[in-house]
Parts: structure tokens; sequence; C-alpha cells
């Protein structure tokens, strides 16, 4: 049997130690092991981008490394985006749905985790620079019109502040005061 490789790490903010085959890749020990089937795998290959996740900040392909090289990294995952584990949703996902920036959605957990780090390095990017930005996150169904209108929306501000379930209650608290 092959020789296993204990590793501990931190993913969306919890420990994890886990004794594990040195060729897992960290996109099976994510899904599989941690049961945090957000991240999606498409080409396995490192060109579609859907398995993206964030190591120490950084946006990488977890399909091209293994898990044994995240031991004692931090990272985020899709599920890890929403509040502080509110399980209200990110204002860039909250954008995302408002601009209808998704269909399928397979891409979209790889997309959002590349533009984290793209937006807090560059909070008003321009069009061509969010397009460049996800050029490397392959969408078969939206277009990129929709996305890169959501993450528009998130740059002007308009959602950075109040979360989705907060938002649903000042807008049922000003139908009410219209009443
Ligand atoms: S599944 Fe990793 S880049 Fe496509
Ligand atoms: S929304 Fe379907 S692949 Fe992007």
């Amino acid at each position: 049997m092959a020789e296993k490789i204990d590793i501990s790490l931190t993913v969306n903010g919890e420990k994890y130690e886990r004794s594990i085959p040195p060729n897992l890749l960290l996109s099976d020990f994510i899904r599989q092991e941690l049961n945090l089937t957000g991240t999606h795998v498409g080409c396995e290959h490192g060109v579609c981008g859907a398995c993206t996740i964030l190591m120490g900040g950084d946006a990488v392909r977890s399909c091209i490394l293994f898990a044994v090289q995240a031991d004692g990294h931090e990272l985020l995952t899709v599920e890890g985006l929403t509040q502080n584990g509110t399980g209200l949703l990110h204002p860039l996902q909250t954008a995302f749905r408002e601009a209808h920036g998704l269909q399928c959605g397979f891409c979209t957990p790889g997309i959002l985790l590349t533009l984290i780090p793209f937006l807090e390095e560059n909070s008003n990017p321009s069009e061509q620079e969010i397009r460049e930005a996800i050029s490397g996150n392959l969408c078969r169904c939206t277009g990129y019109q929709n996305i890169v209108k959501a993450v528009i929306l998130y740059s002007t501000q308009k959602h950075k502040d109040k979360p989705q379930r907060h938002r649903d209650t000042e807008k049922r608290n000003e139908s009410r005061r219209k009443e």
C-alpha cells in the first residue's frame, strides 16, 4: 500500500488534519475528503478554471496541485465565501444573482474565487480588465455579458455593505411603511 502523508491545513477557517496518499489531487481532497463539493472539476488539466480556490489568498487551480502541497496553508473555497458562517451571500454572489451572472452555475465558484483577489487589487475595474481577469475561466452558458455586468454592479459599491437578508428586510419594512 502506498505510503500516506500527514497534512494539516485550514479550509474556510476550519482546521483539518488528514493522512493522505501523496498523489491525491487537491481538488479530489477538497471534494472527497472534506465533502466541499462546491469546488467543481471540469478539465482536470488546469485549463477551464472551474476548480479555482484561494490558497494563501491567491487564486490557484486545485486540479493541478497535490493535496500535500497545501499542507500548512489556508484555503478558501466557495463554501467559505458566505459571510462569517452566517449563510448570507457574499456581496459578489449577490451581484451575480441580481445581474443573472450564471446559468448552469458550473463555472461560477471558480469565477467568484478568481475575482475575489482581483477585486481586492482593483476595486473599480474597467470592463476590459474584468474580461481579462476571467479570461482563464471557461463558461459555456452565459456568453459572459452578465458576469461582467455582475462584477460592475459589485464594484459600484451597491452591494458591498449590505448582505442580502438585510436588504430583504429593509425592502419589507419599506413596503410596510408605504401601506
Ligand atoms: S478542472 Fe481545474 S482547471 Fe479545469
Ligand atoms: S454558467 Fe454554465 S458554464 Fe458558466
